[in-house]
């Protein structure tokens, strides 16, 4: 790397940017989709029919709402229902409002990295939900939960929904729950939603939909930073292309170039060229077996307490505790 660009490579976003399109084959990290357009139009995914993962999960929490307040509030001990990534937190308002309505005694500590978006949940949730204490925790996962550990003697109950774990191939969703684990006493619980091996062309359906939804949101990589590090992609001489492998169960978005192309990125003093037909891979969205569930639990000090699923076998919701 020249000095004078080394200069330049003063946040994450920029050193991962400069890392990824100066490698070959090409990559982009797809947690920076997630701008406000990338949030929104994550909003659209959600409500597309082909992408079945939020209704399913959304269902299996409907279907087992008296069970999961029974398993969380263990003779109605206080507990923290703690959410990493809760988003817009759809899905989690059904437990919210069920738990509120039974008297549970907790409290919702959504998790994030954004200020701001729990800022719009939080006075969201005074709104539709008067009766819940929400107390939010600003910062990344770890820092947060590792701080709560240390503060609070009360049980905490940790989800993490929508199949996010899926961004984490297996070496890397190990160490992210062999954190977790160490940041749990032997009362706690994690409660995490996993996608399943289903028919192939379901999955792709999900993941490629006609209306070009999918296509957007992967491409909004290439607009944002068009415009925060001063590139000039051009976002239409790229496609949308996802490969899904029935073996492994990993499902992999790429942008692929129609034309040679050169792009010049202003704020990284770096131009990149293109031939034709090469990738920029964005995004791992793995599904799961049973099998690779026990594994990747065995792997991480957890064990399997009860698990959730829907009617057709599409998404599972599983329960986990400390294994030692
Ligand atoms: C939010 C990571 C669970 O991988 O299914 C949706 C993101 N990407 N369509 C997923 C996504 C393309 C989603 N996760």
């Amino acid at each position: 790397m020249h000095t004078k660009t080394a200069q330049k490579l003063d946040t994450t976003f920029k050193q991962e940017v400069y890392q990824g399109l100066t490698s070959y084959p090409k990559f982009l990290s797809s947690k920076y989709i997630y701008d406000k357009a990338g949030d929104k139009l994550f909003q659209d995914i959600m409500n597309m029919p082909e992408y079945y993962l939020t209704n399913t999960e959304f269902d299996i929490l409907e279907k087992h709402k008296d069970e999961l307040a029974a398993l969380f509030s263990n003779d109605s001990k206080p507990f923290h229902l703690i959410e990493m990534g809760a988003g817009d937190g759809k899905k989690t308002k059904i437990l919210l409002h069920h738990f509120t309505d039974q008297n549970l005694n907790f409290t919702f500590r959504p998790i994030d990295i954004s200020q701001n978006a729990l800022d719009s949940l939080e006075a969201n949730l005074k709104e539709e939900i008067p009766a819940l204490n929400t107390e939010s925790l600003q910062g990344t996962y770890f820092e947060t939960l590792r701080e709560l550990n240390f503060s609070t003697d009360e049980r905490k109950v940790i989800l993490f929904l929508g199949s996010n774990i899926g961004n984490l191939l297996h070496e890397k969703a190990i160490a992210f729950l062999s954190q977790i684990q160490e940041y749990m006493q032997p009362d706690d619980l994690l409660f995490i939603g996993f996608d399943q091996k289903k028919n192939p062309q379901t999955i792709l359906d999900a993941y490629n939909d006609e209306a070009g939804i999918t296509a957007n949101f992967n491409k909004n990589l290439l607009v944002r930073i068009n415009r925060e590090l001063k590139a000039n992609f051009e976002v239409d001489s790229f496609i949308h292309w996802e490969v899904y492998d029935p073996e492994s169960g990993t499902a992999k978005s790429y942008l692929v170039a129609k034309s040679p192309q050169k792009v010049h990125i202003k704020e990284l003093g770096l131009e990149i060229s293109f031939d034709a037909w090469e990738t920029v891979h964005t995004e791992i969205s793995q599904k799961y077996d049973a099998k690779t569930v026990h594994w990747l639990a065995e792997q991480s000090g957890l064990k399997v307490l009860e698990e959730f699923s829907d009617q057709k076998h599409y998404y599972k919701n599983y329960l986990f505790t400390k294994s030692a």
